[in-house]
């Protein structure tokens, strides 16, 4: 049996990217990707609840026009994140006769623009989930890359959760970070942008425990009027049933709705991993007020 190539991990300013990342757009978006004011980024580190955030924002801008939200809808990661794919994908999204357009990132800060961003006040909305939820999701998306059995990936990507989380919560794996960097890393990069009027910072457990008064503040911050039912109206057609239940019409979208839970981490993680991942966060982020709900 011919062994599984390994993808190649490329490399920019000493990140490192795994496809469907690539250095080379990372690089070309950096010098060349002009957002409006109008336009909203959705930053995030991996399995935080991007996939929602994006829609959350989509529902709210383009919830007047089907015809433009049902399009929206169905353009993916592969579209919209400024560093899968290639520039072109930048093409496709410039043609795209709307007023404001919604973009994606995982990139930490120092890889976007941000004094241009800064400048042309695009807005931008950072979500941050509990990392430990976080790193149960992250794990089982893992496990289904295919390119994770060639014999260079299966050292990054190990079944074996223990060996797993060890690869993970050393910063062994590219994830657009530096070598030995990973999510607190990604959190302190956007952090010091919170107070910027065009920065909002949103947790997933809020979001989850009060979907209508996080949407609300949301809607407001990205500048849309939104009466408190078509807000219900958003908070149904975001809810993680009804997004599922759409996203089995989207090729490849379905393995990014699993549980969408807080707490499960519970059933996965040994008392030593728990404890572990706590202090490695409490090492970096004691400076920042950023606390996490963790059930
Ligand atoms: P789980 O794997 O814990 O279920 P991302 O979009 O950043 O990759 O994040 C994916 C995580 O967000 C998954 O977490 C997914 O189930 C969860 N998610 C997606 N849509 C959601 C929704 N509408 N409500 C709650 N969680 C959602």
């Amino acid at each position: 049996v011919k062994a599984l190539q390994a993808p190649s991990v490329s490399d920019w300013k000493g990140h490192k990217f795994a496809p469907p990342f690539k250095a080379e757009t990372v690089e070309w978006q950096y010098n060349n990707w002009q957002p409006s004011e109008k336009d909203v980024l959705v930053a995030s580190f991996p399995k935080t609840g991007t996939t929602w955030m994006s829609q959350i924002v989509k529902h709210i801008i383009y919830k007047d026009n089907e015809e433009t939200l049902k399009m929206a809808k169905v353009l993916t990661a592969n579209n919209t994140y400024l560093e899968s794919g290639t520039p072109l994908n930048y093409e496709v999204m410039e043609k795209l006769p709307w007023e404001r357009k919604i973009w994606g990132t995982h990139n930490p800060a120092n890889l976007i623009n941000m004094n241009r961003l800064m400048e042309n006040k695009c807005k931008i909305i950072y979500v941050m989930r509990n990392p430990k939820d976080q790193f149960v999701s992250w794990y089982n998306m893992c496990m289904t890359f295919p390119h994770r059995k060639a014999e260079a990936m299966a050292k990054l990507y190990p079944s074996d959760w223990n060996d797993f989380f060890q690869v993970y919560i050393n910063g062994k794996q590219p994830m657009s970070d530096k070598e030995g960097e990973w999510y607190p890393d990604h959190i302190l990069s956007w952090y010091p942008y919170r107070d910027q009027e065009n920065v909002l910072f949103v947790m997933y457990e809020d979001l989850k425990k009060n979907p209508a008064t996080e949407i609300g503040k949301i809607a407001k911050f990205v500048g849309v009027n939104r009466s408190d039912t078509e807000i219900d109206e958003i908070v149904e057609a975001t809810s993680f049933e009804s997004m599922k239940r759409d996203a089995s019409n989207i090729h490849n979208l379905l393995s990014f709705f699993r549980k969408g839970q807080v707490g499960s981490w519970k059933n996965h993680f040994t008392v030593a991993q728990s404890e572990l991942m706590d202090q490695k966060f409490r090492e970096k982020i004691s400076g920042t007020d950023i606390t996490f709900t963790y059930e």
